[in-house]
């Protein structure tokens, strides 16, 4: 029969294997302890939403316009992959009643989102985020209890070289007229502006701000500031978000050109970088308020914060900072038949995986190859025996790190190794 060529992964997604996931698990883990620590409790959202959901929060942006996974389902929905978690946890705030419950709602999330975006170290289409959200509570000081919720996590998984950029935007009291002014100060320069900025100028100038093209970069000092023109409730909101971060004792720069990719934000928004870097694909992790997204949404006006960590760059990093992960043994007890001794072997395993973990080397070849199998997967004991052992019930337990080995019974299998 002719070979066919065997079906690679596809672009821009990847396979995170049992050697890496030993590294994800310490990020997942601090990610659900830090969250547990300051009160949010766990949501599962699905990956699929009605492509409407997620068009009608985030129009304007490039993962929701250019990079969204879209698709019709058999019985003709207009349905999306989720390109983030956020529209999807207030769809389910209020689907599940959770709204109804004690304010805020404080959730969180770890799953996959997806992108269809040019891939890259640090950007991928099929990526994983730890996400974040207290929703129903207005108050500027859950911005800063999400804000500390991210450093904490950040720091616990040894990035401690850590910027944090903030800004705030407005909302839809102040921010339409400092669009306005955006724009007139804007326009003028619209030559002079490359071909996605002058097209933002009018749809979305605050993307102006964050324009990252080198002809775009000599009009952006003399832009007008929003935080300059704020309505006095974001005001009061900016300077308490602040003073409560430096009570906290937390560092921020101060940045007036971070405006988020995302429409649907609302006054304070941030971005965490590795100290000393910079650019949309570097943020470790990044969110904001986003006040009016529920009721884009069609449901009741109501307040939300939160943000998202990208666990592929986390993990990338904590890598490249040589974060040390202990290989874990991919079973503790390793059974060790000499001889076709499936049916013992399996049996001697179900005795110890009342007390640990226990594979059996099922192969046909020699102890001696078994014995450097087992060294390899760090399994901690190996259990040997052969058909004369099997007559009498018994094995040889051999510790594989002193070398010691005796013979025991396969009923006291489960004492001696608890
Ligand atoms: P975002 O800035 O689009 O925000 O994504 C959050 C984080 O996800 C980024 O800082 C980055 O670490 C990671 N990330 C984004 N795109 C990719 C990609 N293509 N490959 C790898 N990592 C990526 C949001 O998604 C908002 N929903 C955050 C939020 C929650 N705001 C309020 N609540």
């Amino acid at each position: 029969m002719p070979r066919t060529a065997p079906i690679k992964a596809v672009r821009g997604v990847r396979d995170i294997l049992p050697e890496e996931r030993a590294l994800w698990r310490v990020a997942e883990r601090a990610a659900a302890r830090v969250a547990h620590r300051f009160g949010y409790r766990e949501i599962q959202t699905p990956v699929i939403e009605h492509a409407e959901l997620i068009e009608r929060v985030g129009e304007d942006t490039d993962a929701v316009a250019k990079e969204l996974y879209r698709f019709e389902d058999r019985g003709g929905r207009q349905l999306a992959l989720r390109p983030e978690a956020t529209a999807g946890v207030v769809r389910a705030y209020f689907e599940g009643g959770l709204n109804q419950g004690p304010q805020p709602a404080r959730l969180y999330l770890i799953g996959p989102m997806f992108r269809y975006d040019r891939p890259q170290k640090g950007r991928y289409r099929q990526f994983f985020q730890f996400n974040v959200e207290a929703i129903g509570v207005g108050s500027p000081a859950v911005d800063v209890e999400v804000i500390e919720l991210a450093r904490t996590w950040l720091i616990e998984v040894g990035l401690d070289k850590l910027a944090l950029e903030l800004n705030t935007i407005g909302d839809d009291q102040c921010r339409p007229a400092y669009l306005e002014l955006l724009r007139a100060y804007y326009r003028p320069l619209k030559d002079k502006l490359h071909p996605d900025c002058q097209r933002r100028l009018e749809v979305n100038p605050l993307r102006l701000l964050d324009c990252k093209v080198p002809q775009c970069q000599p009009f952006k000092s003399r832009a007008p500031k929003i935080t300059d023109h704020l309505c006095e409730p974001c005001a009061t909101a900016w300077a308490v978000v602040r003073k409560l971060l430096d009570a906290a004792g937390i560092d921020y720069h101060l940045n007036p050109y971070l405006v988020r990719g995302l429409d649907y934000y609302t006054r304070t928004v941030f971005e965490f970088y590795p100290a000393g870097a910079s650019g949309q694909q570097d943020a470790l992790a990044s969110g904001g308020r986003y006040d009016g997204l529920a009721a884009a949404e069609g449901w009741p006006s109501t307040p939300g914060v939160g943000f998202a960590g990208g666990l592929d760059r986390v993990t990338e990093l904590m890598a490249s900072e040589g974060e040390e992960v202990v290989p874990e043994p991919a079973a503790e007890v390793i059974v060790l038949p000499d001889g076709d001794l499936v049916a013992e072997a399996a049996e001697i395993a179900r005795v110890i995986r009342v007390v640990r973990s226990a594979a059996v080397d099922y192969e046909p070849r020699s102890l001696r190859a078994k014995m450097r199998a087992a060294d390899k997967v760090y399994a901690r004991w190996a259990v040997l025996f052969n058909a004369d052992d099997a007559q009498r019930r018994v094995a040889q337990l051999r510790d594989m790190r002193t070398g010691e080995q005796s013979e025991v019974l396969w009923s006291a299998l489960p004492e001696l190794l608890a």
